[in-house]
Protein backbone atom coordinates (compact mmCIF):
# COMPACT_ATOMS: atom_id res chain seq x y z
CA UNK A 1 0.00 0.00 0.00
CA UNK A 2 3.09 2.34 1.07
CA UNK A 3 4.53 1.63 -2.49
CA UNK A 4 1.06 2.02 -4.06
CA UNK A 5 0.55 5.37 -2.65
CA UNK A 6 4.38 6.49 -3.54
CA UNK A 7 4.06 5.48 -6.66
CA UNK A 8 0.84 7.17 -8.15
CA UNK A 9 -0.16 9.33 -10.54
CA UNK A 10 -1.11 13.00 -9.67
CA UNK A 11 -2.89 16.04 -10.64
CA UNK A 12 -4.47 18.73 -8.44
CA UNK A 13 -8.07 17.54 -7.20
CA UNK A 14 -9.52 21.35 -6.46
CA UNK A 15 -8.00 22.74 -9.21
CA UNK A 16 -8.35 20.17 -12.56
CA UNK A 17 -8.74 17.16 -11.01
CA UNK A 18 -6.51 14.07 -10.03
CA UNK A 19 -6.17 10.89 -12.38
CA UNK A 20 -6.23 8.61 -9.27
CA UNK A 21 -8.51 9.64 -7.25
CA UNK A 22 -10.72 10.43 -10.66
CA UNK A 23 -9.95 6.54 -11.00
CA UNK A 24 -10.79 5.96 -7.37
CA UNK A 25 -14.31 7.45 -7.87
CA UNK A 26 -15.53 6.11 -11.35
CA UNK A 27 -14.42 2.76 -9.47
CA UNK A 28 -16.33 3.44 -6.15
CA UNK A 29 -19.53 4.81 -8.20
CA UNK A 30 -19.59 1.40 -10.08
CA UNK A 31 -19.47 -0.59 -6.85
CA UNK A 32 -22.43 0.99 -5.29
CA UNK A 33 -24.36 1.48 -8.42
CA UNK A 34 -24.40 5.24 -8.35
CA UNK A 35 -23.80 7.86 -10.88
CA UNK A 36 -20.97 9.32 -9.25
CA UNK A 37 -18.84 9.29 -6.14
CA UNK A 38 -16.58 12.16 -4.38
CA UNK A 39 -13.48 11.27 -2.67
CA UNK A 40 -13.44 13.25 1.02
CA UNK A 41 -11.11 12.98 3.81
CA UNK A 42 -13.56 10.90 6.55
CA UNK A 43 -15.94 9.32 7.08
CA UNK A 44 -17.84 11.91 9.45
CA UNK A 45 -17.04 14.65 6.44
CA UNK A 46 -19.55 12.03 4.15
CA UNK A 47 -22.22 11.65 6.71
CA UNK A 48 -22.33 15.77 7.28
CA UNK A 49 -21.94 16.65 3.78
CA UNK A 50 -24.93 13.81 3.12
CA UNK A 51 -26.68 15.80 5.85
CA UNK A 52 -26.03 19.64 4.45
CA UNK A 53 -27.08 18.78 0.84
CA UNK A 54 -30.02 16.77 1.75
CA UNK A 55 -31.89 17.53 4.76
CA UNK A 56 -33.67 20.39 4.93
CA UNK A 57 -32.49 23.12 7.63
CA UNK A 58 -34.94 23.39 10.44
CA UNK A 59 -36.42 19.61 9.89
CA UNK A 60 -36.14 16.10 11.55
CA UNK A 61 -33.85 13.46 10.52
CA UNK A 62 -34.53 10.20 11.44
CA UNK A 63 -32.17 7.67 12.63
CA UNK A 64 -31.22 4.82 14.94
CA UNK A 65 -30.69 5.87 18.33
CA UNK A 66 -27.34 4.57 18.90
CA UNK A 67 -26.13 5.66 14.98
CA UNK A 68 -22.18 6.90 14.67
CA UNK A 69 -24.75 10.37 12.82
CA UNK A 70 -25.93 10.72 16.93
CA UNK A 71 -23.05 9.27 19.15
CA UNK A 72 -19.79 10.14 17.37
CA UNK A 73 -19.87 13.49 15.40
CA UNK A 74 -20.51 15.68 18.15
CA UNK A 75 -23.58 17.18 17.42
CA UNK A 76 -22.81 18.04 13.72
CA UNK A 77 -26.25 17.94 11.94
CA UNK A 78 -27.23 21.12 14.32
CA UNK A 79 -23.95 22.87 14.73
CA UNK A 80 -23.41 22.76 10.94
CA UNK A 81 -27.14 22.11 8.80
CA UNK A 82 -29.95 23.35 11.44
CA UNK A 83 -31.61 19.49 11.81
CA UNK A 84 -32.94 18.72 14.52
CA UNK A 85 -32.13 13.85 15.04
CA UNK A 86 -34.92 12.13 16.08
CA UNK A 87 -33.31 8.94 17.58
CA UNK A 88 -35.61 5.78 16.87
CA UNK A 89 -35.26 2.84 18.80
CA UNK A 90 -36.24 -0.41 17.43
CA UNK A 91 -37.65 -3.87 19.12
CA UNK A 92 -34.31 -5.54 19.07
CA UNK A 93 -30.59 -3.78 18.98
CA UNK A 94 -31.63 -1.69 15.76
CA UNK A 95 -34.10 0.64 14.25
CA UNK A 96 -36.68 -1.24 12.31
CA UNK A 97 -39.42 -0.57 9.89
CA UNK A 98 -42.11 -0.21 12.78
CA UNK A 99 -40.32 1.74 14.63
CA UNK A 100 -39.62 4.16 12.12
CA UNK A 101 -43.26 4.53 11.17
CA UNK A 102 -43.91 5.16 14.56
CA UNK A 103 -41.19 7.49 15.08
CA UNK A 104 -42.75 9.68 12.07
CA UNK A 105 -45.02 12.50 13.06
CA UNK A 106 -48.44 12.32 11.23
CA UNK A 107 -50.34 13.98 10.30
CA UNK A 108 -48.33 16.61 9.77
CA UNK A 109 -48.94 20.18 10.67
CA UNK A 110 -47.83 23.81 10.97
CA UNK A 111 -46.73 23.03 15.25
CA UNK A 112 -44.95 19.73 14.51
CA UNK A 113 -41.21 18.86 12.96
CA UNK A 114 -41.34 17.56 9.84
CA UNK A 115 -38.76 15.12 8.44
CA UNK A 116 -36.85 15.36 5.95
CA UNK A 117 -34.43 12.63 5.21
CA UNK A 118 -34.20 9.18 7.02
CA UNK A 119 -30.52 7.66 8.37
CA UNK A 120 -29.69 4.12 7.80
CA UNK A 121 -26.50 2.89 9.45
CA UNK A 122 -25.03 -0.37 7.61
CA UNK A 123 -23.02 -2.51 9.50
CA UNK A 124 -23.92 -1.16 12.72
CA UNK A 125 -21.40 0.47 14.69
CA UNK A 126 -22.90 1.25 18.13
CA UNK A 127 -24.88 -2.17 17.70
CA UNK A 128 -21.70 -4.40 17.49
CA UNK A 129 -21.22 -4.85 13.75
CA UNK A 130 -24.54 -5.72 13.49
CA UNK A 131 -25.81 -6.48 9.78
CA UNK A 132 -29.00 -4.79 8.41
CA UNK A 133 -30.34 -7.30 5.97
CA UNK A 134 -31.61 -6.40 2.97
CA UNK A 135 -34.81 -7.44 2.88
CA UNK A 136 -35.10 -4.38 6.49
CA UNK A 137 -33.33 -1.91 4.90
CA UNK A 138 -35.73 -1.79 1.44
CA UNK A 139 -38.93 -1.77 4.31
CA UNK A 140 -36.82 1.24 5.71
CA UNK A 141 -36.20 2.40 2.20
CA UNK A 142 -40.10 2.03 1.16
CA UNK A 143 -41.07 3.67 4.66
CA UNK A 144 -39.07 6.82 3.86
CA UNK A 145 -40.11 7.34 0.42
CA UNK A 146 -43.61 7.28 2.02
CA UNK A 147 -43.05 9.79 4.50
CA UNK A 148 -41.65 11.94 1.46
CA UNK A 149 -38.16 11.55 2.98
CA UNK A 150 -34.95 11.12 1.49
CA UNK A 151 -32.50 8.21 2.39
CA UNK A 152 -28.72 8.90 3.63
CA UNK A 153 -26.44 5.11 4.12
CA UNK A 154 -23.86 5.59 6.37
CA UNK A 155 -22.00 2.45 4.92
CA UNK A 156 -18.63 3.50 6.53
CA UNK A 157 -18.60 -0.60 7.39
CA UNK A 158 -20.64 -1.80 4.19
CA UNK A 159 -18.21 -3.86 2.53
CA UNK A 160 -18.16 -5.82 6.03
CA UNK A 161 -22.04 -5.97 5.51
CA UNK A 162 -21.47 -7.34 2.17
CA UNK A 163 -18.84 -10.04 3.02
CA UNK A 164 -21.03 -11.63 5.41
CA UNK A 165 -24.07 -11.91 3.51
CA UNK A 166 -22.66 -12.35 -0.01
CA UNK A 167 -25.39 -9.20 -1.17
CA UNK A 168 -23.92 -6.67 -3.12
CA UNK A 169 -22.98 -3.33 -1.61
CA UNK A 170 -24.47 -2.30 -4.74
CA UNK A 171 -27.79 -3.88 -3.63
CA UNK A 172 -27.64 -2.38 -0.09
CA UNK A 173 -26.84 1.20 -1.63
CA UNK A 174 -29.58 1.05 -3.64
CA UNK A 175 -32.04 1.48 -0.74
CA UNK A 176 -30.67 4.72 -0.62
CA UNK A 177 -29.94 8.19 -2.34
CA UNK A 178 -26.71 8.60 -1.28
CA UNK A 179 -24.50 6.13 0.68
CA UNK A 180 -21.26 6.67 2.40
CA UNK A 181 -18.43 3.92 2.13
CA UNK A 182 -15.00 4.22 3.72
CA UNK A 183 -11.37 2.64 3.00
CA UNK A 184 -9.73 3.74 5.82
CA UNK A 185 -11.94 0.74 8.25
CA UNK A 186 -11.36 -3.14 7.30
CA UNK A 187 -9.78 -2.23 4.04
CA UNK A 188 -6.82 -0.55 5.69
CA UNK A 189 -6.05 2.77 4.13
CA UNK A 190 -5.05 5.40 6.47
CA UNK A 191 -7.48 7.80 5.53
CA UNK A 192 -10.12 8.32 2.67
CA UNK A 193 -14.00 7.69 2.15
CA UNK A 194 -16.53 8.49 -0.79
CA UNK A 195 -20.20 9.78 -0.51
CA UNK A 196 -21.81 8.46 -3.91
CA UNK A 197 -25.34 10.13 -5.13
CA UNK A 198 -26.94 11.32 -8.19
CA UNK A 199 -25.12 14.32 -10.52
CA UNK A 200 -27.27 16.65 -8.98
CA UNK A 201 -26.13 15.48 -5.87
CA UNK A 202 -22.47 15.44 -6.52
CA UNK A 203 -21.76 18.78 -7.95
CA UNK A 204 -23.53 20.34 -4.14
CA UNK A 205 -21.54 17.61 -2.56
CA UNK A 206 -18.36 18.88 -4.27
CA UNK A 207 -19.25 22.59 -3.18
CA UNK A 208 -19.44 21.52 0.16
CA UNK A 209 -16.78 19.27 0.51
CA UNK A 210 -14.49 22.83 -0.31
CA UNK A 211 -16.49 24.61 2.15
CA UNK A 212 -15.94 22.18 4.96
CA UNK A 213 -12.67 22.23 4.38
CA UNK A 214 -12.27 19.23 2.44
CA UNK A 215 -10.81 20.02 -1.01
CA UNK A 216 -7.37 17.70 -1.00
CA UNK A 217 -4.83 18.64 -4.09
CA UNK A 218 -2.56 16.07 -4.92
CA UNK A 219 -4.85 13.45 -3.13
CA UNK A 220 -3.94 11.26 -5.81
CA UNK A 221 -1.52 10.18 -3.14
CA UNK A 222 -4.62 8.66 -0.57
CA UNK A 223 -6.83 7.40 -3.41
CA UNK A 224 -3.85 4.69 -4.53
CA UNK A 225 -4.12 3.60 -0.52
CA UNK A 226 -7.80 3.21 -1.21
CA UNK A 227 -7.35 1.57 -4.27
CA UNK A 228 -4.60 -0.80 -2.89
CA UNK A 229 -7.26 -1.88 -0.39
CA UNK A 230 -9.99 -2.68 -2.53
CA UNK A 231 -7.88 -4.86 -4.63
CA UNK A 232 -5.68 -6.47 -1.92
CA UNK A 233 -7.69 -5.96 1.54
CA UNK A 234 -11.45 -7.11 0.87
CA UNK A 235 -11.10 -11.06 0.65
CA UNK A 236 -9.45 -10.25 4.18
CA UNK A 237 -12.98 -9.10 5.85
CA UNK A 238 -13.47 -12.45 5.72
CA UNK A 239 -10.55 -13.34 7.75
CA UNK A 240 -11.46 -10.47 10.56
CA UNK A 241 -15.15 -11.55 10.91
CA UNK A 242 -13.49 -15.16 11.91
CA UNK A 243 -11.30 -14.15 14.33
CA UNK A 244 -14.18 -11.77 15.91
CA UNK A 245 -15.90 -14.73 16.41
CA UNK A 246 -12.79 -16.54 17.98
CA UNK A 247 -12.15 -13.80 20.11
CA UNK A 248 -16.05 -13.62 21.57
CA UNK A 249 -15.80 -17.33 22.11
CA UNK A 250 -12.65 -17.21 24.36
CA UNK A 251 -13.87 -13.87 26.13
CA UNK A 252 -17.28 -15.09 26.87
CA UNK A 253 -16.15 -17.78 29.26
CA UNK A 254 -14.74 -15.35 31.83
CA UNK A 255 -17.10 -14.80 34.92
CA UNK A 256 -19.27 -11.77 34.69
CA UNK A 257 -19.13 -10.21 31.40
CA UNK A 258 -21.92 -10.80 28.27
CA UNK A 259 -20.29 -10.83 25.20
CA UNK A 260 -22.50 -10.02 22.11
CA UNK A 261 -21.99 -12.90 19.22
CA UNK A 262 -20.27 -11.06 16.66
CA UNK A 263 -21.67 -10.57 13.17
CA UNK A 264 -18.80 -8.96 11.47
CA UNK A 265 -15.26 -7.75 13.15
CA UNK A 266 -16.97 -5.81 16.10
CA UNK A 267 -17.59 -7.38 19.85
CA UNK A 268 -19.30 -5.61 22.32
CA UNK A 269 -18.63 -6.68 25.64
CA UNK A 270 -21.12 -6.04 28.65
CA UNK A 271 -19.40 -6.44 31.92
CA UNK A 272 -22.96 -7.13 33.80
CA UNK A 273 -21.82 -10.13 35.83
CA UNK A 274 -20.10 -8.44 38.70
CA UNK A 275 -21.05 -9.65 41.95
CA UNK A 276 -20.69 -6.25 43.84
CA UNK A 277 -23.39 -3.90 42.98
CA UNK A 278 -20.83 -0.87 43.72
CA UNK A 279 -19.00 -2.33 41.02
CA UNK A 280 -17.39 0.27 39.82
CA UNK A 281 -16.17 1.23 43.20
CA UNK A 282 -14.80 -2.12 43.19
CA UNK A 283 -12.55 -1.82 39.52
CA UNK A 284 -14.82 -3.85 37.81
CA UNK A 285 -15.44 -0.70 35.62
CA UNK A 286 -14.94 -1.07 31.62
CA UNK A 287 -12.54 1.58 32.35
CA UNK A 288 -10.51 0.07 34.67
CA UNK A 289 -10.62 -3.39 32.42
CA UNK A 290 -9.52 -1.23 29.34
CA UNK A 291 -6.46 0.15 31.08
CA UNK A 292 -5.44 -3.19 32.62
CA UNK A 293 -5.33 -4.98 29.05
CA UNK A 294 -3.52 -1.56 27.54
CA UNK A 295 -0.92 -2.67 29.74
CA UNK A 296 -0.77 -5.79 28.56
CA UNK A 297 -0.66 -4.75 25.12
CA UNK A 298 -4.49 -4.87 23.96
CA UNK A 299 -6.30 -1.56 22.80
CA UNK A 300 -10.12 -2.26 23.58
CA UNK A 301 -12.76 0.86 23.39
CA UNK A 302 -14.67 1.79 26.57
CA UNK A 303 -18.06 2.60 24.98
CA UNK A 304 -19.78 3.36 28.85
CA UNK A 305 -19.20 2.52 31.57
CA UNK A 306 -19.91 -1.04 31.05
CA UNK A 307 -19.04 -2.08 28.04
CA UNK A 308 -16.29 -2.77 25.99
CA UNK A 309 -15.69 -2.43 22.33
CA UNK A 310 -13.52 -4.86 20.80
CA UNK A 311 -12.57 -4.80 16.63
CA UNK A 312 -10.56 -7.33 14.52
CA UNK A 313 -8.41 -5.89 11.86
CA UNK A 314 -5.64 -7.01 9.04
CA UNK A 315 -3.00 -5.57 11.16
CA UNK A 316 -3.63 -8.10 14.12
CA UNK A 317 -3.40 -11.70 12.98
CA UNK A 318 -5.64 -14.71 14.57
CA UNK A 319 -2.37 -15.62 16.51
CA UNK A 320 -2.88 -11.61 18.11
CA UNK A 321 -6.39 -11.96 17.95
CA UNK A 322 -6.54 -15.08 20.41
CA UNK A 323 -3.82 -14.34 22.56
CA UNK A 324 -5.53 -10.89 22.91
CA UNK A 325 -8.71 -12.22 23.56
CA UNK A 326 -7.29 -14.70 26.71
CA UNK A 327 -5.73 -11.17 28.14
CA UNK A 328 -9.32 -9.91 27.98
CA UNK A 329 -10.74 -12.69 29.57
CA UNK A 330 -7.62 -12.79 32.48
CA UNK A 331 -8.64 -9.25 33.38
CA UNK A 332 -12.55 -9.00 33.33
CA UNK A 333 -11.94 -13.18 35.68
CA UNK A 334 -9.39 -11.03 37.20
CA UNK A 335 -11.79 -8.21 38.05
CA UNK A 336 -14.47 -10.17 38.91
CA UNK A 337 -12.99 -12.09 41.36
CA UNK A 338 -11.52 -8.90 43.07
CA UNK A 339 -15.08 -7.53 43.07
CA UNK A 340 -16.87 -10.92 44.40
CA UNK A 341 -13.84 -10.69 47.80
CA UNK A 342 -14.90 -6.60 47.76
CA UNK A 343 -18.41 -8.20 48.40
CA UNK A 344 -17.43 -10.25 50.87
CA UNK A 345 -15.75 -7.94 53.24
CA UNK A 346 -18.59 -5.75 53.42
CA UNK A 347 -21.19 -8.59 54.09
CA UNK A 348 -19.05 -9.00 57.24
C1 LIG B 1 -20.62 3.68 11.00
C2 LIG B 1 -19.58 4.75 10.96
N1 LIG B 1 -19.82 5.89 10.31
C3 LIG B 1 -18.91 6.86 10.22
C4 LIG B 1 -17.67 6.72 10.80
C5 LIG B 1 -16.69 7.87 10.72
O1 LIG B 1 -15.58 7.62 9.94
P1 LIG B 1 -14.26 8.52 10.11
O2 LIG B 1 -13.58 8.05 11.34
O3 LIG B 1 -13.48 8.24 8.86
O4 LIG B 1 -14.67 9.94 10.18
C6 LIG B 1 -17.37 5.56 11.51
C7 LIG B 1 -16.07 5.40 12.18
O5 LIG B 1 -15.83 4.53 12.97
C8 LIG B 1 -18.35 4.54 11.58
O6 LIG B 1 -18.13 3.39 12.23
Amino acid sequence: MRRAMAEAEVGDDVLDGDPTVRRLEARAAELLGKERSLFLPTGVMGNQIALWVQGERGTEILTDALSHIIDWEICASAAISGLQIRPVTGKGVMMDVEALERAYRSPVSEWTPRASLVCLENTHNGAGGAIISLGGMRAMSDAARRFNCRVHLDGARLWNAAVATGTSVANFAACADTVLVSFSKGLGAPVGAVIAGDPEFHTKARIARKRFGGGMRQSGILAAAALYGLDHNYELLATDHENATRFAAIVEKAPGVVVTPPETNIVMMELSGSRNTTGASAGFSAAEIARRTAERGVKVVVITPTRLRAVTHLDASTEDVVAGAHVVAECIADAYERSAVVLASHGD
